[in-house]
């Protein structure tokens, strides 16, 4: 079972308690601002009982992020293989949520941190990419503060997005294991 231990959090397996406070967190605004695709409760609650099992039986997935001695769910990070396809694919992928109010604490970045060093050193990964929105500048800073790195050549337009929406331009970042900050 793979619990990652960062300096102040905890991302670990699911347990039912947190599958209220991850719908709330999915019908934010806030939170969906810059995502195409928003997830209504009974759709959120299908997706965690899929990624829950995902979790058990890959080792990676979905975590749970709690704040040790604090929030038992303060968002979820992910590191899963990109889901579509693209220039750059097959390849595998970080990626970050989490409830407006733990924003402003570096959690997702201590998370994702976690999360890669997982990635590299447990289950061997070589590479990992993370994208975003051109517009959600909050989740392309923890990419930059993470040390991954962007060519503007990689920039694309997301599959799953319909042509002429808003948010169809997306950032790609790429980190590697020695490039970890
Ligand atoms: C993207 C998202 C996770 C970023 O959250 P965040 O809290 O801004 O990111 P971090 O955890 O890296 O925290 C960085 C902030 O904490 C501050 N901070 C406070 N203490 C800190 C610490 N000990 N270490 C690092 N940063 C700290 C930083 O100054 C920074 O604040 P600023 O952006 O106001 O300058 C969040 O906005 C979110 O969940 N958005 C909605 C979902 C989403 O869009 N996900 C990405 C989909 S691609």
């Amino acid at each position: 079972m793979a619990t990652i231990e960062t300096p102040r959090l905890l991302l670990r397996h699911w347990r039912d308690a947190d599958i209220e406070p991850w719908v709330a967190m999915n019908l934010d605004p806030r939170v969906n601002e810059f995502l195409f695709s928003t997830y209504p409760r009974e759709f959120a609650e299908s997706r965690a009982a899929l990624r829950r099992r995902e979790l058990d039986e890959l080792g990676y997935g979905w975590w749970v992020v709690e704040v040790r001695g604090g929030t038992p769910f303060a968002g979820v990070v992910c590191l899963r293989e990109v889901p579509f396809e693209a220039h750059f694919a097959p390849a595998r992928e970080v990626g970050w949520f989490f409830a407006p109010e733990h924003w402003g604490n570096g959690y997702a970045t201590e998370g994702a941190r976690g999360a890669l060093e997982h990635a590299f050193a447990a289950l061997g990964w070589d590479e990992v990419v993370a994208m975003t929105a051109v517009q959600n500048v909050r989740s392309e800073r923890v990419m930059q503060r993470l040390g991954m790195t962007r060519d503007p050549k990689d920039d694309f337009d997301h599959p799953k997005v319909e042509a002429g929406h808003p948010l169809r331009r997306h950032v790609l970042y790429r980190i590697r294991r020695s490039q970890l900050a």
